[in-house]
């Protein structure tokens, strides 16, 4: 799936913007704060219907700007866009989402999927070596795209889960349980839980069944399952603590290398170096463009952002053999990072600061 055009309207540091990509590649030069990694992210938005890391849906609009919009055109013409408004009251600021394909409103869970991507910026170092909430986005950020039916779950686990913790904030505070309160959000938790739990699973598996040519690593999922008997055994400490304690949202993945004769393994965010921890998410994105092919059959789109700067040579090359197989969009604050071939079949858009 190829996206023809990006549109932005007082979404960041963008005042208007329109972008056209012809080609496959397209190269986006800019010094820093030119508005290079909000553009990758006005991408990923337009696949998912949010932002690939944790931030204010405020946060989008332009500063003293009310109205936030991005639109994009695929190449079969499917026109998709997302409205961020500001509607101030008395008491409050409420922010809103509209979300549009061809025009007409759809919900979250049916806008995203039209088309997927990968991003590969240099805070994905941070995946391997930073809190588990960065490898549940890791999982979410990728599944989201390709599953519906992992979208619907993430979507109302989340909501339960945050109704849930509401209440048990109250029983801490009021010392009182009320058993029947507890039980719709119980039931939807575990049946929606189940579902994430399992696609995860799937996706580590494939991981783990992928042949790794650039770097060998087996992941392992370190799940945790939510259950009637699980919430049973929790329940005290859950209404210490006022949250839920147990469930997908407390799950992890670890990234693990083999010894010469692959016979232990060694926790890369502990013993690997930084090259090895840099290899480990290079090889982590070729394994995430595959899965995306294989579960939607269509390439996404790969978007390098800035990461030039932070690799040697060696891997430079290794990231630059993957642009030639999907639309890729490369961003840099020097050309020169870019091998000539490419440059001179790639669109060269220049950001002005
Ligand atoms: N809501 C916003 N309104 C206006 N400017 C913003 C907003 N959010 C971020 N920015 C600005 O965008 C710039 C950073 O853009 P970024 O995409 O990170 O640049 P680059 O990746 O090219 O270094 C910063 O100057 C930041 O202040
Ligand atoms: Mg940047």
């Amino acid at each position: 799936m190829f996206l023809r055009s990006l549109s932005l309207q007082n979404f960041r540091n963008y005042e208007k913007a329109d972008f056209n990509f012809a080609k496959d590649t397209a190269i986006i030069v800019g010094p820093n704060t030119s508005g290079k990694t909000n553009f990758a992210e006005s991408i990923f938005y337009l696949a998912t219907g949010r932002g690939s890391k944790a931030e204010k849906d405020a946060d989008l609009i332009r500063f003293s700007q009310n109205l936030a919009r991005l639109s994009g055109v695929l190449e079969d013409k499917t026109e998709l866009s997302v409205v961020v408004c500001r509607e101030e009251s008395d008491t409050r600021e409420t922010i809103r989402k509209k979300y549009l394909v061809n025009g007409v409103f759809k919900r979250r869970v049916d806008f995203a999927g039209n088309f997927a991507c990968v991003i590969f910026s240099p805070e994905d170092l941070d995946i391997i070596i930073g809190g588990p909430n960065l490898r549940r986005r890791l999982l979410d950020n990728l599944l989201e795209q390709v599953d519906r039916d992992y979208r619907n779950a993430t979507i109302v686990y989340t909501k339960a889960l945050r109704q849930r913790n509401a209440l048990l904030d109250r029983v801490r505070e009021s010392g009182v349980r009320n058993e029947k309160l507890f039980e719709y959000w119980d039931d939807l938790l575990i049946n929606n839980a189940a579902v994430i739990t399992k696609k995860r699973e799937e996706f580590v598996q494939f991981i783990n069944d992928f042949s790794k040519e650039i770097f060998d690593f087996i992941v392992f999922y370190d799940k945790s399952i939510v259950s009637s008997a699980r919430l049973l055994q929790y329940r005290q400490a859950e209404v210490g603590a006022g949250v839920t304690l147990v469930g997908p949202h407390r799950d992890d993945v670890s990234f693990s290398m083999f010894n010469n004769t692959r016979q232990t393994t060694h926790d890369i965010k502990s013993f690997g170096s930084r090259g090895q921890q840099r290899l480990t998410i290079l090889q982590m994105k070729i394994i995430e463009l595959s899965f995306i092919e294989k579960i939607i059959g269509q390439k996404p789109i790969l978007i390098l952002d800035d990461i030039f700067s932070e690799l040697d040579s060696g891997h430079i090359k290794l990231v630059l053999d993957m642009l030639s197989n999907q639309q890729s969009i490369v961003t840099t604050t020097h050309k020169e990072f870019i091998d000539s071939k490419i440059l001179k079949n790639a669109d060269v858009i220049e950001l002005s600061k």
